[in-house]
């Protein structure tokens, strides 16, 4: 059988606070994979793991149990395999948009097209739009051709009208480039429009409640009460 792309093998997070009796359970133990190609998204409440999840599978933070595999290998550090994108773009003030996307890859020319940017190659961050700048951060993470996105709410300070046009490019740039996605949420609508698979957490300590396919669009509906009711047991 081939390996997942990604394998988390019951993987948690505890953070120490003041001293070593006293620590923080932010995330319960989760086993799931990925396969290459997937759509992953990832819902559950505000506190319950989720950005620590994905900083683990980013190699930022080490996991207190468990083990992170991608491709076969231990995840123990950041690669540029693995793109990035955080609620906030992050990007570097002083470089230019094309700066900004060309600086951990050399094909900024052709993703200021994907992104529809073309002819903001040399504004600087703070004449970026919310929408824009988020564009841009993402172009920023694909640059160097990820074969895995990391998407933390990288669209939950858009208005919903913007929010809602950036998650169908999204989604195309899905396939387009043909990278696999996680992205963590809370949001239900986002996370059921843009998935081609679910998995539902619970409160903090974050644990697998659900892992379920997303097939059409009726079944999406179908789902949003129940994945509310899911969230709340
Ligand atoms: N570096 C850290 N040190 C201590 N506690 C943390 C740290 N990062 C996150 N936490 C705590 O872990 C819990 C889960 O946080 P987080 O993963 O950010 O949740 P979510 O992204 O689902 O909102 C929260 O209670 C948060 O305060
Ligand atoms: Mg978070």
């Amino acid at each position: 059988m081939p390996s997942a792309l990604l394998e988390l093998r019951q993987v948690s997070k505890r953070f120490r606070r003041d001293d070593e009796e006293n620590t923080l359970e932010a995330l319960g133990e989760v086993s799931f994979t990925v396969q290459k190609g997937e759509f992953l998204s990832i819902i559950g409440p505000s506190g319950c793991g989720k950005s620590t999840l994905l900083r683990i599978i980013a190699g930022l933070i080490t996991p207190s149990t468990g083990e992170c595999l991608h491709n076969g290998q231990l995840v123990s550090k950041p690669s540029l395999e693995r793109g990035l994108v955080f609620q906030d773009p992050r990007l570097f003030p002083w470089l230019t948009v094309r700066e900004n996307i060309g600086l951990a890859g050399n094909r900024s020319e052709e993703l200021l097209e994907t992104m529809d940017l073309q002819g903001f190659g040399d504004a600087l961050p703070h004449d970026l739009s919310g929408g824009m700048a988020s564009r841009v951060a993402l172009a920023r993470a694909l640059a160097p051709r990820p074969n895995l996105l990391l998407l933390d709410e990288p669209l939950a300070n858009l208005d919903q009208k913007l929010r809602s046009k950036l998650q169908g490019e999204l989604r195309g740039i899905w396939k387009k480039e043909g990278v696999t996605c996680i992205l963590v949420t809370h949001d239900i609508e986002e996370a059921l429009a843009l998935g081609t698979r679910l998995l539902v957490l619970s409160k903090r300590p974050g644990r697998i409640l659900r892992d379920t396919p997303l097939m059409c669009l009726e079944d999406r509906e179908a789902l949003k009460p129940q994945v509310l009711a899911w969230m709340e047991g």
